[in-house]
């Protein structure tokens, strides 16, 4: 198959841009080729550049577009990931800080495959005892909302899952499901996954208590993280609390917060 013209590099990052809001920048140049290739293969399209053509000129079967931006969009996530977080969530549960009489309500604002979510999940139900609690995951790309619902994972990424954890929320699959485990159900029905962007108009979401908003913001610059910072912050209570990923600083962006510690904020 022939190679991908500068031209159409930039046409189909421009659009994913447009999109999704994030810049694919030249370093991403390999990734966004083979995925295209794949993509144009099975739409029977054999020229890179005719294909992109198609695409941004929006004449692509609308799930072709989909599975295009699934494919852009980087996911990577672990169970407990970052766990100063977790360890802060905590301490304000234990403080009572972060709880009242209706319960808790959390927000993973960047679900990926739902590993943070259940990750939250996890340590409220076995923080809160009878307080009632629910958490909320959106994402952009809806293969990993899909996955996410599923909550079933190999058994390789549970490791950082503490051990009493996998024991009481994780039931080990066997047979055909060797090697994975599967999210107890009593815990996914707590959990609710949808397909959201955080750029634009956020579907109808509740008030939340904490909103964990990590490793996303990375992949914007200026306005589109601004954009998104104050998008989120509507949904949050006025006590409430904002995790951001440690690599993402929000100081200098003007935004209404204060910093109570690293990575951690609430409204001014
Ligand atoms: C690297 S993952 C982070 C997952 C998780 N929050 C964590 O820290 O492990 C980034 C996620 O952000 C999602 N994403 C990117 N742009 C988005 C947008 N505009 N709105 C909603 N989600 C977005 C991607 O689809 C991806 O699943």
């Amino acid at each position: 198959m022939a190679g991908l013209s500068d031209p159409s590099f930039l046409a189909v990052t421009e659009h994913f841009y447009k999109v999704s809001g994030i810049r694919l920048t030249e370093s991403k140049r390999a990734l966004v080729v083979s995925r295209l290739q794949r993509l144009a293969l099975d739409s029977g399209i054999a020229d890179l550049d005719r294909f992109v053509d198609v695409l941004v000129r929006g004449q692509l079967p609308k799930h072709v577009e989909v599975m295009l931006i699934d494919k852009l969009t980087t996911n990577e996530t672990y169970f407990f990931r970052e766990p100063a977080h977790f360890d802060d969530l905590t301490r304000r549960i234990s403080q009572a800080q972060a709880v009242n009489r209706e319960g808790m309500v959390v927000w993973s604002a960047a679900s990926s495959s739902g590993e943070e979510a259940y990750s939250i999940a996890m340590l409220l139900a076995d923080q809160l005892g009878n307080i009632p609690w629910r958490v909320y995951g959106t994402d952009l790309s809806t293969s990993v909302v899909e996955t996410a619902r599923q909550g079933l994972y190999s058994m390789e990424r549970a490791r950082n899952v503490p051990a009493p954890y996998l024991k009481k929320f994780c039931l080990r699959g066997e047979g055909a499901y060797e090697g994975q485990l599967l999210i107890e159900r009593s815990l996914r029905q707590r959990v609710e996954f949808q397909c959201a962007n955080l750029l634009h108009t956020l579907p109808k979401l509740p008030m939340f208590d904490v909103i964990f908003l990590r490793n996303v913001l990375i992949y914007f610059e200026g306005d589109a993280k601004v954009q998104i910072i104050r998008n989120v912050l509507t949904q949050l209570k006025p006590e409430g609390v904002l995790y951001t990923g440690h690599a993402e600083s929000l100081s200098g962006l003007g935004l209404p917060l204060r910093a109570a510690a690293p990575a951690i904020y609430q409204h001014a």
